[in-house]
């Protein structure tokens, strides 16, 4: 710490001295006053500066400064984009991965289902889980004439959403959760479940099956899809 009288002439902030020497104007702006007296007629300054800055020399160009804020920004910046993105996509619906917004049924296994292969394994009468149209568990059904159904017929309960098996011997899907069953196509046939079993168009793309929405009439009641 140092000190140094100035005359009224001179502007505190142009010129401050201590034992190291003289500051110039922009170490002089930043210098702390920490008393100041006027004495006699002479209104001269007793300044106290505390040279504790950091020296003019040592403190980075604007330049380097922007070039040290970029690079914390590209730092900050691309691990937060990193987990930005996954987290979003989680938002966001499954992708189509078919024509007219639908999208592919994948198998146990979160394979592709593809049709020919499909129908080598499946017989007449089969009806096996896939996954559908948001993710729901949806029944792929193979025609007598070993041919893939143009529907898909969700699993999920219509009374209080739990996945209902399909019962080969019964020829029904029997909800074991409250006893409410649907016909092979999944027409409730029997409470308390109110409604039939959601339906989705299976079509082939590619080979491929992909399960589209349902919007039209519902072929088994004659009505407007509930589900729609
Ligand atoms: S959830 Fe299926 S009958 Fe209740």
């Amino acid at each position: 710490m140092a000190a140094s009288t100035l005359s009224p002439a001179t502007n505190p902030s142009q010129l401050c001295s201590s034992k190291n020497g003289m500051f110039g104007t922009s170490q002089a702006s930043i210098l702390k006053p920490t008393r100041t007296q006027v004495l006699g007629k002479e209104k001269s300054l007793r300044i106290t500066c505390e040279a504790g800055s950091i020296p003019a020399d040592r403190v980075p160009d604007m330049g380097k400064r922007q070039l040290m804020n970029l690079l914390l920004l590209g730092a900050v910046s691309l691990p937060t984009a990193g987990m930005l993105v996954p987290y979003a996509a989680f938002f966001v619906p499954p992708g189509s991965g078919g024509a007219g917004g639908g999208i592919i049924a994948k198998d146990a296994f979160g394979n592709d289902v593809i049709a020919s292969e499909w129908l080598k394994n499946h017989g007449p009468g089969d009806r096996t889980l896939t996954q559908g149209l948001k993710g729901d568990p949806t029944y792929l059904v193979v025609e007598s004439d070993r041919t893939l159904a143009t529907y898909g017929i969700n699993a999920v309960c219509t009374h209080l959403g739990c996945v209902v098996p399909w019962n080969a011997a019964e020829n029904k899907f029997i909800c074991p959760c409250h006893g409410s069953q649907y016909n092979n196509q999944g027409r409730v046939v029997r409470g308390p479940a109110p409604l039939s079993l959601a339906l989705a168009h299976a079509d082939i793309d590619d080979g491929k099956v992909v399960f589209v929405p349902w919007v039209e009439t519902d072929f088994r009641t004659g009505e407007a899809p509930w589900w729609a």
